[in-house]
């Protein structure tokens, strides 16, 4: 049932606000962290490998930023079809993490199964709570978005994201980077995002016009830093998942050793810029891209927007949002231009070619 929706990732777009909730519900009480069957005591962790695939791997990689900037712990992240092949070190003290929507995923089951006997604990962050990754982890975490129909991933990945940033909060404060006054504050902005999200949402019609100029485009580029570089590979993951147009995505500060050579007149750089720490180096990499002829769309608040000045090609103005969880409400246009674009282009949204929901095959 597509509730109205023409697609089931349009249906599963516009849910966001909704089963993000449910998940704030289910590990926030009374301004604190609550973690199911015992959870688990970052104290005694060192450090952090997390393993995952596609959509997954880039919530993993959000995290890292989180787990180090606020909980102070050393994270390694990789793609579980590399992790279980490298037979990579596992030092006593760590924690390895699984992200899997389904919990089938074949490469990412047995990265974990690999961690097994090696890593101090077995953690996921799953969809499917009966899952083979999750029954094999020593504490499934629930990301409770409900069945997800669409093959491209949008309301698993912002739960997922959900559910990693109330973990990190609970690793600072378990490390002694946080009281419980000041994690808290750090869950009331979490439970911001899902009112945020709504507005966003309704930029639906902005982004549906500026879908119309994308899909004539062959090659896109996503370009963010920090947090933002993890949410600007997932944009372009989505976009050329499901409307077949080549996107990469690329840390704004790398851009000139290499990338820069790709811009020209006919391709769009679409620039992930919420006002955080990085904005003025964001920007001054974006001049570099307008600088050379480059059709830049900006996302960013009306602050941002002002203070970016003039010769943008397009903007998207968000919600002003703290730095924090700007990474899960940035999603939304990042989903809503895949979508959008792919409509425009008329390919079967849902159901893209080649591509199935749950690889159970390496
Ligand atoms: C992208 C997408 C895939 C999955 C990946 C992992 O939209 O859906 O990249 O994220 O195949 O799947 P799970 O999360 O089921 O392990």
């Amino acid at each position: 049932d597509k509730g109205g929706h023409k697609h089931f990732m349009a249906k599963e777009i516009a849910e966001q606000p909704s089963v993000l909730a449910n998940s704030l519900g289910y590990y926030i009480k009374d301004g604190q962290v609550e973690l199911p069957d015992g959870g688990i005591d970052f104290a005694s962790i060192d450090r952090l490998t997390m393993v995952a695939c596609g959509t997954a791997f880039y919530a993993c990689l959000t995290a890292k930023y989180w787990f180090e900037q606020i909980a102070r712990m050393p994270v390694e992240i990789d793609v579980a079809s590399e992790f279980r092949y490298r037979e990579p070190p596992i030092s006593k003290g760590t924690a390895a993490l699984f992200v899997s929507q389904s919990g089938e995923t074949a490469d990412t089951l047995a990265a974990l199964r690999y961690c097994e006997g090696k890593a101090d604990k077995i953690l996921s962050v799953v969809n499917v709570p009966e899952s083979s990754i999750a029954r094999e982890s020593d504490l499934a975490l629930p990301i409770l978005a409900g069945a997800e129909i669409g093959v491209a991933s949008t309301k698993a990945f912002t739960c997922q994201l959900t559910v990693l940033a109330i973990l990190a909060v609970k690793a600072a404060q378990d490390r002694g980077h946080m009281d419980a006054a000041q994690a808290a504050e750090a869950l009331e902005k979490i439970k911001s995002v899902p009112a945020l999200m709504n507005q966003a949402l309704s930029l639906g019609e902005r982004t549906n016009d500026v879908s119309k100029l994308l899909a004539e485009a062959r090659d896109i580029l996503f370009l963010g830093r920090g947090p933002m570089y993890a949410l600007a590979h997932e944009g372009a993951l989505k976009l050329k998942e499901i409307s077949y147009i080549h996107a990469e995505a690329y840390a704004s500060g790398e851009l000139k050793h290499g990338p820069i050579a790709l811009v020209d007149k006919h391709v769009p750089v679409i620039v992930m810029a919420p006002r955080d720490a990085l904005f003025d180096k964001t920007i001054s990499n974006m001049q570099e891209v307008m600088a050379r002829g480059g059709k830049v769309l900006l996302i960013t608040d009306k602050q941002g927007a002002k203070e970016a000045g003039d010769g943008v090609w397009e903007t998207i103005l968000m919600p002003e949002v703290d730095p924090f969880v700007a990474p899960i409400l940035y999603a939304i246009p990042a989903q809503l231009i895949a979508y959008h674009t792919a409509v425009a282009k008329g390919t079967d949204v849902d159901q893209p070619r080649n591509l199935a929901k749950s690889v159970t095959v390496e």
